[in-house]
């Protein structure tokens, strides 16, 4: 489905479901099988709810203030040039959403090194060769962030297994349009209004027919056609939007803040993920002042 209409008509329908995660009773599985993401109907509502409460704890502004602070203690400590995928795009995010969520400072790091672990496989549950350290990474997260009630628990990681690859992504993609657009680098709002519009990290959603037919949602394909001035679909509408969306864009403004005024794009330092649901850099060497 390519047309921004019949996209957010799909969306907005509880006829459509999303693919529903097997059961699972540790590691990635427990954790697909226990979030709001991959379940439908009764259950959404009510571990939606759940999710929401987390993120309803996290202030924008004051994750926009601490992702500022964390990039530009990882700009201080650069040298001259950082891969800023690595070093600032996922960890910086994941950092301020975790001790927004209450990690305690010197668990902070284990945290975010496991968030990212378990990040990449949780859209599709496919691990492929790390299957054991995306597992063990998953078990940590559940202790550590243990809420008493385990969907209460997987809303909590939840957060940041949603929030990585997707924040990350939009990111590393502004700096990307910083680079062919030097004119937008005076405002981080426009920058990454004009990223979310026209580079959006998720190229497409899913979801399966009335009559169990998967469906594609291309939302890149959709987003060719926009106008400058449309409302983005980067964040979904309808059944399920995107509940942290307020959070998003703080935590990527508050890292764009420290980055557009010290850094520049190294043309040769660019590579991009082949993926298909996104659209991220792989690796964005960034030169630093
Ligand atoms: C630029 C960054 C982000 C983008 C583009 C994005 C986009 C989206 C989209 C499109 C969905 C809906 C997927 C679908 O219906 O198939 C979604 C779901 C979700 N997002 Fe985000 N997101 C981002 C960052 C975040 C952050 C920072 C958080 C948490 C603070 C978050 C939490 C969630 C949760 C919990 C869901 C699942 C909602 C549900 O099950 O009903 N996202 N996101």
């Amino acid at each position: 489905v390519t047309e921004r209409r019949d996209i957010e008509r799909i969306l907005a329908d509880p006829g459509f479901e999303v693919p529903a995660a097997p059961p699972g009773d540790r590691g990635l599985a427990w954790l697909r099988a226990t979030v709001s993401r991959f379940v439908n109907g009764e259950a959404h509502a009510r571990r939606r709810a759940l999710v929401e409460l987390e993120i309803a704890r996290l202030d924008p502004e004051a994750l926009r203030r601490d992702a500022r602070v964390r990039t530009e203690a990882v700009l201080d400590a650069a040298e001259g040039r950082v891969e800023a995928m690595t070093a600032i795009a996922r960890r910086v995010p994941l950092a301020a959403l975790a001790h927004a969520l209450g990690v305690p400072d010197e668990r902070l790091d284990a945290v975010v090194g496991d968030a990212i672990a378990v990040a990449p496989a949780y859209p599709t549950g496919a691990t492929g060769s790390t299957g054991e350290g995306v597992d063990a990474a998953a078990d940590r997260l559940r202790e550590l962030l243990d809420r008493g009630d385990p969907e209460a628990t997987a809303a909590a990681i939840a957060v940041l297994a949603q929030a990585c690859e997707a924040t990350a992504g939009a990111i590393g993609n502004a700096m990307f349009v910083a680079s062919e657009r030097p004119e937008l680098r005076g405002d981080a709002g426009a920058l990454l209004r004009k990223t979310l519009l026209r580079a959006s990290p998720l190229r497409v959603m899913r979801r399966v027919s009335p009559a169990g037919e998967p469906v594609t949602l291309d939302v890149e394909a959709a987003s060719d056609g926009a106008a400058d001035g449309d409302p983005s679909m980067a964040f979904g509408s309808g059944v399920r939007p995107c509940p942290g969306a307020a959070q998003a864009v703080a935590l990527v403004g508050g890292v764009l803040d420290a980055l557009l005024p010290r850094c520049a794009v190294d043309p040769d330092g660019l590579a991009w993920a082949d993926l298909p649901a996104l659209r991220l850099p792989e690796r964005l060497e960034l030169l630093v002042s």
